[in-house]
């Protein structure tokens, strides 16, 4: 029996799969675009589309196990899918917002969709779920990364902002022991990053491990969110600049920084100094 792996070629899933091949698990990846995959012992790959739930049934057939991707219109189809199937645990992630810990989250775009994902598993009849709420990732820094390259200066329009942005590593050791361990059925586990770091303090983290002190401008929300329409929903957009400007006065106001990596993992989660190491390549060079 193995697990199905959706989302196994993005930033997170890719050390969901190398997580399980280090159990010992075989793996099934879950891919538009099966050419693309760099096939490794233990994994079969399947093109699919969790859109297009008439192309899962293949990876669906005989996995014991799967996690799913949130792409959110799709969680009820492929759940179901999933229980036809007869597929006994499903992880899923969503997003911290999605537990309202501030009066703020409450109010956001973003929750009531992620939620709707969330309840149309927990209602499938699928026998163990188990739903996973990162913060906000780290991997957002990558938007930074083209004028890091270009040796610009990285644009903010909260540079005081803080959260406690959390390591795809860390997402991926969750799911990978909520897709292993048992105790985890009919829970919502909200996932942080160890501190709160403010956007300054991550660009200057990222110069450490570049080895180039990098500068920071402020600019206006309205610019930012201009350019950000090319890559983020509207709603998106707009939850993230009141998160923003509302941390970046009041830093209490920010999604507090909990024990749940820990707990699940057995060993804490990754500092941002550590992604920027992590990462330093993908933000080196002109
Ligand atoms: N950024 C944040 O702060 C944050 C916070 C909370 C939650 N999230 C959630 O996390 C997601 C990003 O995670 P990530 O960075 O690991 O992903 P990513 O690197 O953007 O990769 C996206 C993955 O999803 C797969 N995918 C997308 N649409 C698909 C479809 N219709 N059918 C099958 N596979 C599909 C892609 O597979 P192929 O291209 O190979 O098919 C790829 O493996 C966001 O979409 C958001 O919902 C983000």
């Amino acid at each position: 029996m193995s697990i199905l792996v959706t989302g196994a070629t993005g930033k997170t899933g890719r050390h969901i799969v190398r997580e399980l091949l280090s159990a010992g698990k075989e793996v099934r990846l879950l891919t538009r675009h099966p050419e693309r995959v760099d096939k490794k012992p233990g994994t079969t790959v399947f093109q699919g589309d969790l859109t297009t739930p008439g192309t899962l049934s293949e990876a669906l057939d005989g996995a014991e196990s799967a996690f799913l991707f949130p792409v959110l219109p799709a969680i009820g189809p492929f759940a179901e899918a999933a229980r036809h199937a007869g597929v006994r645990r499903v992880v899923l992630f969503t997003g911290a917002w999605a537990a309202g810990h501030t009066v703020r989250d409450l109010g956001s775009w973003v929750l009531p969709r992620y939620r709707a994902a969330e309840d149309a598993l927990a209602g499938s009849g699928i026998a163990e779920w188990t739903v996973l709420r990162p913060a906000p990732f780290a991997t957002n820094a990558l938007w930074w990364a083209a004028s890091i390259r270009s040796g610009g200066t990285v644009e903010l329009p909260y540079p005081d902002a803080v959260c406690p942005v959390i390591h795809e590593v860390d997402i991926a050791a969750s799911v990978v022991r909520a897709l292993l361990d048992d105790g985890h059925h009919s829970a919502r586990h909200t996932l942080t990053g160890p501190a709160l770091v403010s956007q300054a303090e991550q660009v200057a983290e990222i110069g450490r491990a570049i080895g180039r002190p990098l500068r920071v401008t402020e600019i206006p929300a309205h610019r930012w969110r201009a350019d950000a329409e090319r890559f983020l929903r509207p709603g998106i957009a707009d939850d993230l600049l009141r998160e923003w400007s509302e941390t970046a006065k009041d830093p209490s106001t920010a999604l507090p920084v909990l024990p749940t990596v820990a707990e699940l993992t057995g060993r804490p989660a990754h500092t941002f100094t550590r992604w920027a190491a992590d990462h330093a390549a993908d933000f080196a060079g002109t």
